[in-house]
């Protein structure tokens, strides 16, 4: 017999998931968030507190569980119900037409209207609901049988883990990465030495097939459905299929049309043509399908192709150009780069003078040589990567790039360790390791030291000012005066900030440190644990790999940096300096004395960024909202305030200026 107590969590545990779900709908399905971030990981954390008190109510299909606690062990083959075919390509108006007559041989003397959709440069997936519950995610594969990535792609949001249909329902679309997390991806793993990826095309294949799916999790992939099957109700034409997979709450493209003729689609075509780089996703052209489901089994298919649909490409982001010189760039951590330089050429609206050849068997794989003319190709907002060398065009004046075995700036030895790719600088005190690492150490994301940009520390290398990253707070006035370009009130100012750059949190500045392998998030989970540089700089590799998210390249890294002397010894001038070594934080990041509080920030702040003042908050137990509400605990008001200032007032919200907010977070 079920108690009281149990039946009132069950009701509250069955009202909170249909507000998280709804939520989620107006959030990633279409895009008219109703309430803050805040105060929907609010509704998530009472759902999961209520659901550990009460395991016997978790459901597979609460939205707690779109992350699973366990990596899986590999991936299972299972085979499509129905054969996941491609489609047959055309890149011309006259080959559009050649489909047209192709199309009306078969079906004479019959209206007929065509599907326009967006075509998206992402991975082939097919997802089966049973029961009304998602049951099974399976790709595209060879077609006939793919893996079984169920528990990868449930950690997409915008994709309903329950839907209102107890009917097998069956429904194919693509996954695909938005523009942005597919930046902020390649941004983490630059910072970390990782490989980036060439295109979002590539992260969402190798996203949706990691082991585990906390990390898919992590990637932010997004998913649009365009086909459905549904038990026993196989007949509804594709426009029908695209109103009803939306009233189903999937997530479908809105940029779709029902076409009458080839005109219309012509006319789709050129609109998105031209405005495919305003979308946040990648698209290669559109896919045209006989909107008919009776139309579409007269035509039938080949092997690989439906004979009723085609997809129209767009020209390919892709350009040639000249190799003018290959350079070799020296990175932080002292990696050799080999750059292209190019002669300048403008592809999808930006001049590109510059591509990265990654590494010396990038160069040597694609034969690449100076004066070469070349393909290169953008895709997203990525650095050009080169395509081809156009070989058949060589004059024989072409020169075979040597990559050096010495630094090209401090001439000291070069090293490729076995089985790396990359060649590194061995000297620890490189300038050009050097200038890296203080344009890292002052980046905005790590110390934050306004001014501190790469002429300012062009100059300081040059005249000797500085030898070491910590050298920066030994910089006084009569140093910087007598810098170009630098008044007397500039070098009050950088001093200030210099000043200023001391008190930045502990993770900031583990992160500023440059570890191997240590992004910015890598950074708090290690401030977070450790909370003082101290016990940082002596755990061991077992203790750092016992962790949750730290993994065994990144202890080898921590472990190694800290062994160093040269990085001891930076580290000692740096308390000298007076930095924070300690975290002011205890326990996770979901604790700290802002728990519970949410803040909206309005107008500008003078010592403080937005991401600044918001990563404060957080790292406080704190969240920031972006509009205020009766449950917003403070709103902070730098100069020229908006509307969100009169609204606090009207709900009688303390309002605190900058100088309060510093008191409150100190
Ligand atoms: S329809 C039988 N519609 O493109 C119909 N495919 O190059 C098959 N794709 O395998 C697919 N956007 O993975 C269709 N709006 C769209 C699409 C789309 C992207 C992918 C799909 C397909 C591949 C063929």
């Amino acid at each position: 017999m079920i108690g009281q107590d149990q039946n009132k969590a069950k009701k509250q545990i069955q009202q909170l998931r249909s507000e998280i779900r709804y939520h989620e709908k107006k959030y990633y399905i279409d895009n008219d968030p109703q309430i803050s971030d805040y105060e929907f990981d609010i509704k998530i954390r009472e759902l999961k507190k209520l659901e550990s008190e009460f395991p016997e109510f978790i459901t597979p299909d609460s939205p707690t569980q779109r992350v699973g606690e366990q990596p899986i062990e590999g991936f299972v083959t299972v085979e499509h119900s129905s054969p996941m075919l491609s489609l047959d390509n055309c890149y011309s108006v006259e080959e559009l037409q050649e489909f047209e007559q192709r199309v009306k041989k078969t079906i004479p003397d019959e209206k007929i209207d065509y599907v326009a959709e967006l075509k998206i440069d992402g991975i082939g997936i097919s997802v089966i609901y049973e029961e009304g519950r998602l049951s099974r995610a399976i790709t595209r594969g060879d077609g006939l049988r793919g893996d079984d990535v169920t528990a990868n792609v449930k950690t997409i949001k915008s994709l309903p883990l329950t839907i209102n249909k107890r009917r097998k329902t069956e429904v194919r679309g693509e996954i695909f990465f938005p523009f942005r997390s597919f930046q902020q991806l390649n941004k983490h793993r630059s910072e970390t030495d990782e490989p980036l990826f060439a295109n979002p095309r590539n992260a969402a294949a190798g996203s949706i097939r990691l082991l585990d799916p906390r990390e898919t999790a992590d990637r932010h992939l997004d998913v649009f459905l365009y086909s459905l099957a549904i038990e026993g109700k196989e007949n509804q034409d594709q426009w029908e299929i695209l109103k009803t997979l939306y009233a189903l709450d999937f997530k479908t493209n809105q940029i779709s049309t029902l076409c009458r003729s080839l005109e219309d689609i012509v006319a789709f075509y050129d609109e998105w043509r031209e405005k495919r780089d305003s979308l946040d996703y990648d698209v290669d052209g559109i896919v045209i399908k006989i909107n008919s489901v009776k139309q579409q089994k007269n035509l039938g298919r080949t092997s690989k192709f439906p004979r009723w649909a085609i997809s129209f490409k767009f020209p390919a982001r892709q350009t040639t150009t000249k190799v003018n010189d290959i350079i070799i760039q020296v990175g932080r951590t002292g990696a050799l780069t080999p750059v292209a330089v190019l002669e300048a050429v403008k592809l999808s609206g930006t001049t590109i003078s510059r591509a990265t050849l990654h590494n010396e068997d990038e160069i040597r794989k694609k034969d690449i040589r100076v004066g070469d003319l070349i393909l290169i190709e953008r895709s997203g907002d990525v650095i050009p990567k080169i395509v081809s060398v156009m070989k058949e065009q060589r004059t024989g004046n072409e020169k075979v790039f040597r990559f050096p075995d010495m630094c090209p700036v401090c001439s000291s030895a070069a090293f490729k360790p076995k089985g790396e790719a990359v060649s590194r600088c061995t000297n620890p005190s490189c300038p050009a390791k050097l200038r890296e690492s203080l344009l890292h150490f002052s980046s905005r994301r790590a110390m934050n030291i306004e001014g501190f940009g790469e002429a300012l520390v062009d100059q300081l290398l040059d005249m000797n000012l500085v030898t070491n990253v910590s050298d920066i707070y030994s910089l006084k006035y009569e140093d910087l005066v007598e810098l170009d370009r630098m008044g007397s009130k500039s070098a009050r100012n950088l001093l200030k900030e210099i000043l200023k750059s001391k008190k930045r949190g502990l993770f900031q500045l583990i992160f500023a440190l440059g570890i191997r392998h240590i992004g910015e998030r890598t950074a708090i989970v290690l401030a977070d644990h450790f909370n003082s540089m101290n016990k940082l700089m002596h755990a061991s590799f077992e203790e750092l790999i016992e962790i949750p998210d730290i993994g065994p390249i990144v202890a080898e890294s921590t472990v190694f940096f800290f062994r160093q002397s040269e990085n001891l010894d930076l580290i000692r001038r740096l308390k000298q300096a007076g930095l924070i070594f300690e975290s002011s934080r205890k326990g996770n990041s979901e604790q700290g004395p802002l728990t519970g509080q949410s803040f909206v920030l309005t107008g500008r702040l003078t010592y403080f960024t937005r991401d600044d003042a918001k990563k404060n908050i957080e790292k406080l137990g704190g969240a920031v909202s972006s509009s205020v509400s009766r449950k917003t605990a403070y709103v902070i008001a730098g100069e020229d305030p908006g509307s969100k200032l009169e609204k606090a007032r009207d709900l009688g919200i303390p309002v605190l200026d900058e100088g309060d907010f510093q008191k409150l977070i100190s």
